[in-house]
């Protein structure tokens, strides 16, 4: 981990808020697909509300984790920055510019200054392209000059690769060679941010080491910023300052990566963080774990208030039923969206008896 990585966690929250810090600011952004019903007519009986009400800082040249259970809406916040999907509600700035306001050459143009990194490298490589089709295409589309040749040499030295991967096929290629060849082609356009959904999960677990060092190198050089979308903890820790958490469609939680590792405060939060070993065995042996009830309800019928109370430990009648918690600051850099985050510091509001089982 680099060294500006360690910045403390008092460096973190003194930081100005000015958009002008901020490369990426988005606010009450919704994403609602609508359910339809009917072969005559083709009625909207509802919407699946896979992203309702999201706001984001992200810091010029720094790296934001987003994290949250499989469908609470991370893939699709992600889409929804980069204008893959259209928006419902909310809108995206961009280097101070609202991304919805752009049309023809001023959003290509925008849209080569923002990239994405996909999961599952294979799936995302056009198997019948060579790697020096795959790299040189997103040039050629966006009009760059350049030389064939050595720009994509240029960039496979950047990931790591030798030059005479250029005329090879992704099969040719190991998993972790292979997203090394997607993390090529979204550099080559020299982005200034890039949105990696899911960057290592379909990776062994010692490649995943590997592309998350080359992507703290290539952030070193050359200046990027990263939204790191990913369900597993551990990967969003290692490699992001700044984390936000996010249920069924919210963000729940959002603070730096130490602090929220320290002192978790939303109860989902608190929940998943019990569930990472602790490598001391002193006090793993008397770690608390607490146990989340039920599933991820559906995003298409959330439940009332809080999203998080048909599972939450710490839920109080009535107002955890019926009032939509804010995200809300609750000390220096640390937002939260619970009613009740600073009652559960202070002990005066505790989780079920059988919520919380020792481990
Ligand atoms: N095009 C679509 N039409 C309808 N529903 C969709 C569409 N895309 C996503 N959804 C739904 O929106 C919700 C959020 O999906 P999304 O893929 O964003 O979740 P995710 O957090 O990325 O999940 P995962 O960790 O599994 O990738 C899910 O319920 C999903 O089924
Ligand atoms: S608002 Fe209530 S239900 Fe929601 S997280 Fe806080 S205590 Fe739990
Ligand atoms: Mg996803």
């Amino acid at each position: 981990m680099t060294e500006r990585r360690r910045e403390t966690a008092e460096e973190a929250s003194s930081k100005p808020d000015s958009t002008n810090d901020q490369l990426l600011v988005v606010r009450g952004l919704k994403v609602h697909f609508p359910i339809k019903h009917g072969i005559l007519f083709d009625r909207t009986v509802g919407a699946v509300q896979a992203v309702d009400g999201v706001d984001l800082d992200v810091p010029r040249g720094r790296t934001f984790g987003l994290v949250g259970e499989s469908g609470c809406g991370k893939s699709t916040l992600g889409r929804a920055i980069l204008r893959l999907v259209e928006p419902t509600a909310g809108n995206v700035r961009f280097d101070g510019v609202d991304v919805a306001s752009l049309q023809g050459e001023k959003l290509r143009s925008m849209r080569r200054r923002m990239q994405m990194v996909f999961q599952d490298p294979l799936a995302s490589l056009n198997p019948r392209q060579s790697v020096e089709t795959i790299i040189s295409e997103p040039l050629r589309a966006h009009g760059i000059e350049y030389s064939k040749k050595n720009r994509v040499r240029e960039v496979l030295d950047l990931v790591g690769l030798p030059a005479s991967a250029a005329t090879r096929f992704p099969h040719e290629f190991s998993g972790g060679q292979r997203q090394r060849i997607g993390i090529a082609r979204a550099v080559a356009l020299e982005p200034e941010l890039i949105i990696a959904d899911e960057p290592v999960s379909a990776l062994d677990v010692s490649i995943q080491a590997q592309i998350i060092n080359l992507l703290e190198e290539l952030q070193e050089r050359l200046g990027l910023t990263y939204l790191v979308i990913a369900h597993d903890l551990a990967v969003v820790r290692h490699i992001s300052e700044e984390i936000a958490v996010m249920y069924l469609g919210g963000i729940v939680e959002q603070t730096d990566s130490e602090q929220l590792y320290l002192t978790p405060r939303h109860p989902y939060t608190i929940a998943l963080m019990s569930a990472v070993p602790v490598p001391d065995p002193a006090i793993e042996d008397h770690r608390q774990r607490i146990l989340l009830s039920g599933d991820l309800p559906s995003p298409a019928n959330p439940p009332s208030g809080c999203r998080f109370h048909t599972r939450c430990p710490y839920r109080q009648e009535t107002r955890c039923d019926t009032e939509r918690p804010e995200l809300r600051l609750i000390s220096p850099g640390h937002r939260v969206a619970c009613h009740y985050a600073e009652e559960i510091v202070a002990g005066t509001v505790t989780p079920k008896v059988d919520a919380a089982l020792p481990v």
